[in-house]
């Protein structure tokens, strides 16, 4: 059976796969992390676009993928409707930071959105927070450097660069005027969940959509009569930069013994 294409700038996407393998354990994935090219998350959309446009061609003409995840918001954000477009006949699902179920959670009415500053900057975001004005008070959080020490293993950096995120997400705290809800806006945050929440008391929720999408991924793949059965699923990783790093982080956030291809 073709396998299910999932992409991400780097290592991030990988908390997609883990919800994807979960939800559907007998598909063949094959995760490509873009990380000659990454971050996404600080250069403009031509950039992003012509990427995603790269790694889309290759998964299809190297591995025919059936379906494909762009388990990047910033990407998905810059280029999922001209994806669409150039790719009419492969279903494409696209992540979006998890606003509407944060205004569902909610019970001050204040969220704040960690996400990367093209997410934040795009007309996608603009529109989606459009749709919630009047419902909640949202603030958005561009994390600059995040996903730069998530992808290098950078632990000070992590560490110092959540204390600072985390401080200008709250006041955190279930009292009027104060943030009971973090949306992580990026793949990469829910990585460092344990990291953010060392700055924050135990009863902020923060909200991904890991299980919401790999939900999604299942609902295309049955309509268009594409779920695989039967024996459980393979899993290739595959990168366009150093492949220890994508094979590291397997190992450190998925529990994955996996060997990486160039
Ligand atoms: N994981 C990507 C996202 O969800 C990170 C983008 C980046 O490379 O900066 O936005």
């Amino acid at each position: 059976m073709s396998p299910v294409g999932v992409f991400d700038s780097g290592v991030g996407g990988l908390s997609v796969l883990a919800a994807l393998r979960a939800e559907l354990p007998h598909e063949n994935f094959v995760y490509f992390a873009d990380t000659a090219y990454a971050p996404y998350g600080e250069r403009g959309d031509a950039y992003v676009i012509e990427q995603s446009r790269r790694v889309i061609e290759h998964l299809r003409r190297e591995h025919g993928i059936k379906a494909l995840v762009i388990a990047c918001n910033t990407a998905t954000t810059a280029a999922v409707h001209l994806m669409r477009a150039e790719n009419p006949d492969l279903p494409i699902v696209g992540l979006e930071p998890g606003l509407k179920p944060a205004v569902a959670s909610t019970r001050t009415g204040r969220i704040s959105v960690l996400a990367t500053r093209g997410t934040l900057a795009s007309a996608k975001y603009a529109a989606l927070r459009a749709s919630f004005a009047g419902s909640a008070d949202v603030r958005p959080v561009p994390c600059d450097g995040l996903v730069k020490a998530i992808e290098g293993f950078d632990s000070a950096g992590i560490a110092a660069l959540s204390e600072r995120y985390m401080a200008e997400a709250g006041p955190f705290g279930d009292a009027p005027g104060e943030v009971d809800t973090v949306v992580l806006g990026c793949t990469h945050y829910p990585l460092v969940k344990e990291e953010l929440s060392r700055h924050a008391p135990a009863t902020l929720r923060f909200i991904d959509t890991g299980v919401p999408v790999a939900q999604q991924t299942r609902r295309l793949l049955a309509s268009a009569g594409q779920l695989a059965e039967g024996s459980s699923g393979s899993l290739l990783l595959q990168s366009s930069g150093n492949v220890a790093v994508l094979e590291a982080a397997a190992a450190k956030w998925l529990g994955l013994s996996v060997a990486a291809t160039a």
